[in-house]
């Protein structure tokens, strides 16, 4: 497989590795001198916690040498040994003094127990939560801690920390840590995205890329805390930033701009003049529904285009809910102004993967859509009724043919009915686009 940002991924095993030299791969990153990347690519992961890692992802970890020895996050547990050695490769564990966590979720602190353990004098430092989270998950009775509040200071040396507390981007106990003397960021989840690459800056990679992944980290991990992102965001623009180094991914040195706009795009909820139709099939009569609405909404787009030749097109997308990732579908729901939810009926209700993208659309909490319920069902009601339903819980106004049902195979009328629904929801994304404009 080759590396999707340029590069290929190493081609060692660590399996292999741990049999002919029983100490692994030592490989880290000098931000500055003194300051390093020593955390783990993870080429190899492909679901977490059921985000689609198509790309992989990292665990980033910072060593920091200074007159006093800092380790800013962990990697997941499996890969403390890397871990153990990147920082060994650096300077004695016997120096460390502080394990900095910024947030407690595992795969930030899953190596922190076996770093307390191989670090005798090292300090655990957190907030007063964060603290309290990390003696949920592991035994703490032996561990030494600092606790540190909302912008008290660490001082390294030359250089040090301020701690900003970031609540629910991603987790209650959330934090991130800004060193003024080097104007870096060290920002846990935020501006993080999943993406395994031997590059490790953002100029070194493909911007679109890293920007897309950016984009389906936000919409499938922060998306529910856009309030409390903006909130960060008004902290953040006060910063002076040279670089801003997340707990995933690549760090960012070149784009700081584009990935800040970008987040406040997605917190404040952005409309794009997207429309969605996402739905599931038993025999092909909701398929047939699904594409002539999506017909419907391209044709309308044309027309839209022909009237406003300068702006944006009209972006119309047939999600097949079986064969589309729910990662993915969150990518593109993020800033969808419409979307039209499809389903055969079964059992009467509807299909199980249908049903999975509505309860993940109710977590998620995107800003309003336009939407429309639509399906088929063989006797009773079903589907589209069940579908109908969840528009109410979500509180997506739906347009006025919704929902459109179809007994058996779509008629005449019923495929006539999913055409203007089409050109309803593409007016009403146009609309929507345009108002936030
Ligand atoms: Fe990357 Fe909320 O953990």
């Amino acid at each position: 497989m080759r590396g999707v940002l340029g590069g290929t991924p190493p081609s060692f095993s660590r399996r292999i590795l741990h049999k002919k030299e029983h100490n692994g791969m030592k490989l880290t990153y000098e931000l500055r001198p003194g300051i390093d990347q020593v955390g783990y690519v993870d080429y190899n992961v492909r679901d977490f916690h059921s985000y689609d890692t198509r790309l992989g992802a990292t665990y980033n970890a910072y060593l920091i040498r200074d007159e006093k020895v800092a380790l800013v996050d962990t990697v997941k547990a499996p890969f403390a040994q890397q871990l153990q050695r990147n920082v060994a490769s650096l300077v004695e564990l016997e120096k460390v003094d502080y394990l900095i966590c910024l947030h407690a979720e595992m795969d930030h602190s899953g190596a922190l127990p076996a770093m307390v353990k191989a670090c005798p004098n090292a300090v655990v430092v957190c907030n007063a939560k964060c603290k309290e989270a990390l003696a949920g998950f592991y035994d703490v009775s032996n561990w030494k801690f600092q606790i540190v509040a909302q912008g008290e200071s660490l001082s390294l040396g030359k250089r040090s920390l301020t701690f900003v507390n970031v609540p629910m981007v991603h987790w209650p106990e959330s934090s991130v840590a800004y060193m003024p003397e080097e104007k870096i960021l060290f920002a846990n989840d935020a501006f993080g995205q999943h993406i395994a690459t031997s590059n490790r800056f953002d100029d070194e990679c493909d911007l679109p890329t890293l920007l897309r992944e950016a984009k389906s980290y936000y919409a499938n991990i922060v998306a529910p805390y856009g309030r409390q992102t903006l909130k960060v965001l008004e902290t953040v623009k006060t910063l002076e930033l040279d670089l801003i180094a997340p707990g995933h991914g690549v760090m960012w040195r070149s784009h700081i701009k584009e990935i800040i706009d970008a987040y406040e795009r997605w917190a404040s909820g952005k409309y794009a003049p997207k429309v969605l139709i996402i739905y599931d099939t038993m025999w092909q009569s909701t398929e047939l529904m699904a594409e002539e609405i999506y017909a419907g909404a391209v044709e309308r787009g044309q027309e839209i285009a022909k009237a406003n030749p300068d702006a944006p097109r009209l972006d119309v997308q047939l999600m097949h809910a079986r064969k589309t990732t729910l990662t993915r579908i969150a990518e593109e729901a993020l800033d969808a102004a419409a979307v039209a939810f499809g389903s055969a009926t079964l059992n009467a209700t509807l299909m199980p993967q249908e049903a999975a993208v509505l309860a993940y659309f109710q977590g998620l909490k995107f800003r309003e859509k336009t939407a429309l319920a639509f399906g088929s069902y063989g006797w009773g009601i079903g589907a589209p009724e069940a579908i109908q339903k969840t528009l109410e819980t979500l509180k997506y106004p739906a347009i006025e043919l919704s929902p459109i049902k179809a007994k058996q195979r779509p008629d005449a009328a019923a495929l006539d009915a999913c055409r203007q629904a089409g050109a309803m929801l593409a007016d009403a994304a146009w609309e929507r686009y345009r108002n936030d404009q």
